[in-house]
């Protein structure tokens, strides 16, 4: 991944993308803000937003997709949330403009409890963020509690579990103890929830995976 450190170093910054922490994870954020930029465009391209939405991003990282959503939603607000401090340190700075303004606000909290009331929100993203949410249909549960009726759930994964897996997916489950979904699990997993109109979306000759689905 990085090719001045070594493969122990490697190991020790690639772990950093399940909670950045310190010095290898501020690392982590920087090559995370750029990688993931061309899987989250060919993601969003997918929705349809509308500029008074009021949207979650959850575990957003650099903060890079709120700074997007909030220029997407001028009439709107972004809440960006992430479990790791450092990341919301840096969401927050990325943000700085758009925070003073009122437009954005950046919250230290886990998935699995939501710091916000009931039909909060018309959009909640997750973007390569539910491989590592500790028990996913509890955690959606959560999402769906503060959508409001016919919201949105947005998520955007780089990997989806398929029968035969590349050898580098493979190691990253492994490093990272990514949980992964196939298609069957995210449909079944939405539904009992409380999800309808369930899609999901390959990018052709890749694992890129779009899954939307609403609020009933
Ligand atoms: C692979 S990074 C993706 C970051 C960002 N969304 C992006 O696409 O660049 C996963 C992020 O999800 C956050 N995260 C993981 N589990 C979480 C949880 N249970 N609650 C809140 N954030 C979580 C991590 O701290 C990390 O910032």
């Amino acid at each position: 991944m990085n090719k001045k450190l070594g493969k122990d170093m490697d190991e020790k910054l690639i772990i950093n993308a399940r909670r950045p922490e310190g010095e290898l994870g501020s690392q982590m954020i920087e090559i995370m803000n750029e990688s993931h930029v061309k899987l989250s465009s060919w993601c969003i391209n997918h929705l349809n937003i509308n500029d008074n939405d009021i949207t979650l991003d959850i575990g957003c990282g650099g903060g890079v997709n709120v700074k997007k959503f909030s220029e997407m939603t001028p009439n709107g607000k972004v809440y960006g949330l992430d479990y790791s401090k450092l990341c919301t340190e840096k969401s927050s700075q990325l943000n700085e403009l758009a925070i003073n303004n009122g437009k954005v606000e950046i919250i230290h909290a886990s998935v699995s409890q939501l710091p916000f009331k009931d039909e909060t929100f018309d959009i909640v993203t997750a973007f390569q963020s539910t491989y590592f949410w500790s028990n996913f249909n509890e955690d959606l549960k959560e999402v769906n509690r503060v959508l409001k009726p016919n919201g949105l759930i947005f998520i955007c994964n780089g990997d989806i579990k398929k029968d035969q897996w590349g050898e580098n997916a493979e190691k990253l489950v492994e490093l990272l103890d990514r949980k992964m979904y196939s298609k069957e699990e995210f449909n079944s997993s939405l539904s009992e929830v409380g999800f309808s109109n369930i899609s999901i979306f390959n990018k052709e000759g890749t694992n890129c995976t779009c899954v939307i689905a609403s609020k009933i």
